[in-house]
């Protein structure tokens, strides 16, 4: 039996960089191969431990004998559920609760980065040159989540450190799971006029797609810092861009970008108060070795005919 392995990351790890925990000895135990291309031997391919890439009726195609696809992460907006069902492939992620802290102290570490001007100054000591700016305290601020989820709730536990007055919008969530973060539910609109940060934690639906568009990014208080942690789709990257250079936002971490690589030309590249990461917020020696595994134990779960705990599509 072959394990195809899609994904870059899980990939490396393979390699000890990160080391990947014990996945890779569970999966040889139960009898997989780990193979890297899916040619010469697609029948073979029982599972596959996907990246970000698409799987849609034509990839599935491909694979006769797949029972299994296994997501190295959380986002599974480029996986067709319902056809994968169709076919009687399970479809799994890794809702481990490493990723989520992982994704969440990414989205600190880019919303102090913003606020700090740290590239900006960390840029200018590695030319040489001593040039202060004064930065802005998060301490005390108010700090907008949208997605309420396993990952904006951990974002919310680490904001608590910070005194922050933590604002919640998810049409999912009711204010009983906020009161257990102390935040708010409010309305999306009142959250971008009062978060002086707004972090984005959302799915990519279609739903979802620009929710962070020019008319939102005009509903945000003045100066206020966007952080995207989630999926580059859900801000429109020309509005973003347009209202880091007008003033309007002080300024933005991403992570995420709406095409991944993102061109190297990409104009948000080019400002001083963007803070720019590869999509590596949940990327972490921790949460490495427990998605692997999580993605191991998920297989050999599913051939042999049981239920894996992360399955999304039964
Ligand atoms: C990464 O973005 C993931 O979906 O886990």
């Amino acid at each position: 039996m072959k394990v195809l392995v899609t994904s870059e990351p899980f990939y490396k790890a393979i390699a000890g960089r990160p080391p990947i925990g014990r996945a890779v000895d569970m999966l040889n135990a139960a009898g997989f191969e780990i193979v890297r291309s899916s040619t010469p031997d697609t029948p073979e391919i029982r599972a596959v431990v996907a990246g970000l890439e698409r799987w849609d009726e034509e990839s599935f195609r491909r694979f006769p004998n797949l029972k299994i696809i296994a997501r190295y992460g959380v986002g599974y907006d480029a996986i067709d559920l319902a056809e994968a069902k169709k076919r009687g492939i399970l479809v799994t992620n890794t809702r481990v609760t490493e990723l989520s802290k992982s994704v969440a102290e990414g989205a600190l570490l880019l919303t102090l980065a913003a606020l700090r001007h740290l590239p900006d100054l960390a840029g200018d000591m590695r030319k040489g040159v001593w040039r202060v700016r004064t930065g802005v305290s998060l301490i005390g601020k108010t700090v907008g989540v949208l997605g309420f989820g396993a990952i904006g709730q951990s974002f919310a536990r680490l904001l608590a450190g910070f005194k922050a007055r933590i604002l919640v919008c998810d049409p999912f969530v009711g204010q009983s799971t906020a009161d257990k973060f102390c935040a708010i539910m409010v309305d999306r609109n009142t959250l971008l006029a009062e978060s002086d940060v707004v972090s984005v934690h959302a799915p990519n639906t279609p739903e979802n797609h620009h929710l962070v568009d020019e008319a939102t990014l005009g509903m945000m208080k003045r100066g206020a810092i966007l952080v995207n942690t989630s999926r580059g789709a859900l801000v429109n990257e020309k509005a973003l861009y347009n209202a880091l250079l007008s003033g309007r936002l002080g300024g933005a971490g991403l992570d995420v970008w709406e095409a991944e690589p993102t061109p190297a030309d990409n104009p948000l590249l080019t400002l001083d108060n963007v803070v720019c990461l590869p999509h590596v917020a949940g990327d972490t020696r921790e949460s490495v070795a427990a998605m692997a595994e999580c993605c191991a134990g998920q297989i050999i779960d599913a051939l042999a005919g049981g239920i894996p705990q992360y399955a999304l599509n039964l």
